[in-house]
């Protein structure tokens, strides 16, 4: 099978290495990949758009494309392929607005009876300032369309929630702040069944703790203890396959990754948004730990079991600056040192240059590692990360923390 992965991130990388072990794999093709990503596929430059990435598809005889980043799932890239005949994992544009729109999404929960946080959808800004009156404090606040994580502000003051309608546009989702433990919820839709992997937890902010400001993800874990089989039921019940359901309903039928972000509340789970993808460092953490052939599963899921019988954990290794102004051009060293450690060291935003491997984006890689528990798979994370050096670099002390509290 020759395959072709489109995007340029840790969950890339990580997506190239499980298929690279996958025994049908006789090619991989990255667009436009990174330096990790080289040592295992074919990097060529990305396509201007969408009928470009097809047309290569078309004449190189790609048999099956994976997509890592939603931009090109919303823009149609899936039923672009399709209509030309061509194999791809992804949802249809109709079905990507799960992702695109958050107004979209609320409105179709709602449909579907998915339980999530009470909230109004408004259209301008006067608006927007009388609805907040109808919730307390703290209240979130959601721009409408793709915002790459910047576009949801919690405002725990009047003039907080007033400034972030200022700043968020016309379009907005206005909802009630929910209380829990949030979990990633990934699996892999046919269609109509989905095959979920294990439960992980991302970590937003930039600092200890949970302080400080919204990131793309300073690292994840999956376990399968962190939901309870009661829980995982719950969710399965009433989110995953009601959200299929109605999207089959709707003439919309949903294929590919769909990813929940839930928050477990003292009632329930509860929906706070689906992503259209894999996520970034859940998917580091995820494909880590997999046991079954990748690219038999992504073909044919109902054929192929696939397991995380062991705890895995991905530290990301943040640019100086990241995320207002991350510095690049800093020598990385210590990869090869990481990986004689037992982790895997999964590159994002590196470039080669001069002969060296540098710093090129904010989120510059992520150290994974699994173990018989969450405490050795975190223990030896954290060992092969202390070998890893660049100017600069920032990263959290306390992944996985939480699950070894729990
Ligand atoms: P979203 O893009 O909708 O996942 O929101 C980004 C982040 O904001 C989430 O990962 C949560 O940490 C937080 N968040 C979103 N909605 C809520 C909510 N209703 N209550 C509490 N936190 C929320
Ligand atoms: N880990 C968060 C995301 O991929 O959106």
């Amino acid at each position: 099978m020759k395959i072709l992965i489109i995007g340029s991130g840790g969950r890339e990388h990580a997506l190239t290495w499980r298929l690279w072990k996958s025994a049908d794999v006789t090619e991989l093709i990255a667009m436009p990949g990174n330096p990790g990503i080289e040592a295992m596929a074919t990097c060529i430059p990305g396509m201007a758009d969408i009928r470009g990435y097809a047309s290569f598809a078309e004449q190189s005889g790609i048999d099956l494309t994976i997509v890592g980043p939603e931009a090109p799932l919303v823009h149609g890239i899936v039923d672009e392929f399709r209509t030309r005949g061509l194999q791809i994992i992804g949802p249809t544009k109709a079905a990507a607005q799960l992702e695109g729109s958050k107004i979209f999404a609320k409105k179709f929960f709602q449909r579907a009876g998915i339980p999530t946080a009470r909230s109004v959808e408004t259209t301008s800004t006067e608006d927007a300032l009388r609805c907040l009156q109808e919730f307390p404090l703290p209240v979130v606040i959601k721009a409408d369309g793709l915002a790459g994580g910047k576009g949801v502000i919690i405002a725990n003051t009047m003039e907080d929630a007033e400034s972030a309608i200022q700043k968020l546009g016309k379009n907005l989702v206005i909802e009630e702040f929910l209380e829990g433990e949030e979990v990633s919820f990934i699996g892999l839709s046919d269609g109509s069944n989905f095959f979920p992997f294990s439960p992980s937890q991302d970590h937003k902010r930039i600092f200890d703790g949970d302080a400080g400001p919204n990131t793309g993800g300073m690292g994840a874990y999956a376990d399968t203890r962190i939901l309870s089989a009661k829980q995982s039921g719950q969710v399965m019940d009433k989110i995953m396959l009601p959200a299929l359901a109605q999207m089959n309903k709707e003439g919309t039928p949903f294929t590919g990754f769909l990813y929940a972000g839930l928050m477990m509340t003292a009632a329930g789970p509860r929906l706070l948004e689906f992503n259209v993808r894999l996520g970034d460092p859940e998917a580091q953490a995820l494909l880590h730990s997999m046991e079954g052939d990748l690219a038999t599963f992504l073909v044919s899921p109902a054929e192929v079991k696939v397991q995380f019988p062991s705890p895995s954990v991905c530290i990301v290794l943040a640019a100086q600056g990241y995320p207002d102004a991350p510095k690049t051009g800093d020598v990385i060293s210590g990869i090869k040192e990481a990986e004689a450690a037992g982790a895997v060291v999964f590159q994002a935003g590196t470039k080669r240059e001069d002969g060296h491997l540098v710093t090129h984006g904010g989120r510059v890689l992520g150290v994974t590692a699994s173990g018989e528990d969450l405490r050795t798979a975190v223990d030896r994370a954290y060992a092969a990360a202390a070998k890893i050096s660049f100017n600069g670099m920032q990263f959290r002390t306390d992944i996985g923390a939480k699950g070894l509290r729990r």
